[in-house]
């Protein structure tokens, strides 16, 4: 896996708590944990019901778990068509493997939500009946046009993915921080496939799949996008879910962290990396 940076800055500098908080502190592996690891109820015991939740972290979980499943059965709709037209036999396969996994994924996030009763259902159903084109983020209301652009999402998109996921690790609603490591491994493999892929355009061109211009058109389509998925800079929500243990970084501190590692990864692959304002929709 790619070095993240360690844990946020709003990471308690000293809890004294157990050696789990060190460790995650150092960037080691991370065991589960029962208490509450930064914000203002840092070492107080994880929520580990929906109905101990403050209204306001209720709203906001319940929130984030529609946009987190909406964006897993987009990208299931995105990917279906290159399950018959991908390239090569194991570019198939892998196709296949990421359809299962994102499914699993909206399964996991539907399963927090139906610990919300007649609301989170209702969420559910709403979810389960959009159709192309419907979604809440515009990265996953775009088609994948030609296999680069299923290089490029799964590079980038699955990328960010990484890291709203890894903003959730050890949060403080237990049933959300333990549905993490999962998820995480299996974002890992598409995040390294799609990275894959456009090396191998760029490398072999036509006798893999397309030229390295296609990829780098595609890098320019899917690039804006993926920086937009963290969200508004400024966003209150997301300083409001660090304040509660939910999330560990802001908006922008997730999107510069993202900057600096997927910047090198594209260059390193002889691909121009766009501007950090090319494109962008959501400031
Ligand atoms: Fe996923
Ligand atoms: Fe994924």
């Amino acid at each position: 896996m790619t070095n993240l940076p360690g844990p946020g800055p709003t990471a308690p500098a000293s809890s004294g708590h157990a050696p789990a908080s060190k460790t995650l502190r150092d960037g080691g592996t991370i065991q589960p944990v029962r208490e509450i690891l930064w914000g203002p109820s840092t070492g107080v015991r994880k929520y580990e019901t929906s109905d101990e939740l403050p209204s306001d972290l209720r709203k906001l979980i319940v929130k984030l778990m529609v946009v987190q499943a909406d964006t897993e059965f987009a990208s299931i709709q995105q990917h279906r068509p290159w399950l018959d037209h991908a390239p090569t036999l194991e570019d198939r396969w892998i196709e296949a493997r990421i359809i299962a996994d994102e499914a699993r994924h909206g399964l996991q996030a539907c399963r927090i939500l139906r610990d919300f009763g007649e609301e989170g259902q209702m969420w559910i159903d709403e979810l389960l009946a959009k159709k192309e084109g419907e979604h809440k983020l515009d990265a996953f209301n775009m088609k994948f046009d030609a296999w680069a652009d299923v290089g490029a999402f799964t590079c980038l998109v699955d990328r960010v993915g990484v890291y709203q996921l890894r903003a959730f690790q050890e949060c403080s609603y237990g049933p959300l921080a333990r549905a993490m490591p999962l998820m995480l491994s299996e974002e890992q493999l598409h995040l390294n496939f799609g990275a894959n892929v456009l090396r191998r355009m760029v490398r072999e061109g036509s006798k893999y799949a397309g030229t390295p211009e296609e990829a780098q058109t595609a890098v320019r389509r899917w690039y804006p996008r993926a920086l937009d998925m963290f969200g508004h800079s400024k966003s209150e929500t997301s300083r409001k879910a660090i304040e509660y243990g939910l999330k560990r970084w802001t908006n922008e501190e997730a999107r510069e962290r993202f900057v600096s590692e997927t910047n090198p990864i594209l260059q390193g692959m002889g691909l121009e990396v766009p501007s950090a304002d090319f494109d962008r929709r959501i400031p």
